[in-house]
């Protein structure tokens, strides 16, 4: 098992990678658990198959697991399944002292830590993620979130949970193209800072997509030490060293937002074009070779992502698709940062971007690729 620290001040936590967590999940979490009632919040997918391990070492150990097993998909991160939850909380009389269990992906983590966050103004919360994404990106940081009728993650919080179990078998359960859609946020720790990481995800990315175990466990493993690196830097991205995890995001919102976030591209789908959009949107910019730019491509492409914007069939220009990116919530006083790319393991903030460049790029990007 690997233990990555979260540093930050009064509120540091473990994240713990490795086989067997939630088998276990009673003794992991140890003094976290104060009283025989322990709530459990997770989706109905995650329930058939992780539901077991989890109930029989709570019960072994002496505990009551009290579950609420939400419908899968994004649309549980809404006002009404918070409201349920939060009255479900409070009928178990959930402390602030007290601990919910979040077991799942990324949409269960997010609405968990939303809801935690304002359970009598904070209550604790473990994050038990269960898919790619959740234990390299969503469970680790704290950014909490619900979606309104005006835009995905629109309300939301920073409240860090007390431990992050990140059990490498939730991952044998895991549809392939969930695994490929998460895989995109772990080359991304490499394009945007680790050179050398990104190389060994080029040659070991198959291994990780195929379910080797010790390959996904190096994966999550310098995947969540890079994404504590850059928490511990700038926890609620006031320097901009955390706007570099943006990667990808600003070009695959608008993706996103054009595919009306739907089951047609996964945000993790979205953010592998977006990767290699912004690879090249710097080679036109001059920051990078285009045969780096290349690279970038030929990796996502590699491990069965969409690495070209035209074969999404999008019936739209580049200005209308760009034009997506002025609802961005990044968007600072008129101006929207891009994560650009100065070489590979190399981002940085580019706050001079004009949306009508990236409009025309968009366009020879729909036509020429
Ligand atoms: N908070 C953050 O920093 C952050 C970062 C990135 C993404 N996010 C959010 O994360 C969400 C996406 O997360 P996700 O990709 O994990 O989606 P998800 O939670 O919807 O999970 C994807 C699908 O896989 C199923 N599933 C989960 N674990 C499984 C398992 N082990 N076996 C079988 N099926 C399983 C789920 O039921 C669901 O159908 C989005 O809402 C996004 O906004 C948050």
């Amino acid at each position: 098992m690997a233990v990555i620290p979260v540093e930050l001040a009064g509120r540091s936590y473990e994240v713990r990678v490795g086989p067997g967590l939630l088998a276990d999940v009673a003794g992991q979490c140890g003094l976290l658990l104060r009283k025989s009632r322990v709530p459990v919040v997770t989706d109905a997918n995650v329930a058939r198959h992780w539901r077991g391990p989890v109930d029989a070492s709570l019960t072994a150990a002496g505990f009551e697991p009290r579950w609420l097993v939400l419908e899968p998909g994004e649309s549980t991160k809404s006002w009404a399944v918070l409201q349920l939850l939060v009255d479900w909380l409070l009928a178990e009389e959930v402390e602030r002292g007290d601990h919910v269990l979040a077991l799942g992906g990324g949409v269960i983590g997010d609405l968990v830590g939303f809801a935690a966050a304002i359970l009598k103004r904070g209550c604790g919360f473990v994050q038990l993620p269960t898919t790619l994404l959740a234990q390299v990106d969503s469970s680790v940081g704290g950014k909490t979130a619900i979606n309104t009728a005006a835009g995905k993650n629109l309300v939301g919080a920073f409240h860090q949970p007390s431990l992050v179990l990140a059990d490498r078998d939730t991952l044998t359960t895991l549809p392939p193209r969930e695994m490929r859609a998460g895989y995109a946020e772990v080359i991304k720790y490499g394009i945007l800072g680790d050179p050398a990481f990104f190389a060994w995800c080029e040659a070991n990315g198959p291994d990780v997509l195929a379910g080797h175990g010790e390959a996904q466990e190096y994966a999550v493993t310098q995947s969540v030490v890079a994404k504590a690196r850059i928490v511990a830097e700038d926890e609620r991205e006031t320097t901009g060293a955390r706007a570099l995890l943006n990667l990808g995001h600003t070009f695959g919102h608008a993706l996103e937002a054009q595919t009306g976030f739907s089951e047609r591209l996964l945000h993790g789908e979205g953010v592998a074009l977006g990767m290699v959009l912004a690879a090249r949107y710097s080679a036109r910019r001059g920051y990078i070779s285009d045969g780096d730019a290349a690279r970038v491509a030929a990796a996502i492409d590699a491990a069965g992502l969409p690495s070209e914007v035209a074969a999404l069939g999008l019936n739209v220009g580049g200005r209308a698709l760009a034009a997506h990116m002025l609802h961005d919530k990044k968007m600072d006083a008129g101006t929207l940062p891009f994560v650009l790319l100065r070489g590979i393991g190399e981002a940085f903030l580019d706050r001079a971007v004009s949306l009508d460049d990236v409009g025309e790029f968009l366009d020879e990007e729909l036509q020429t690729h």
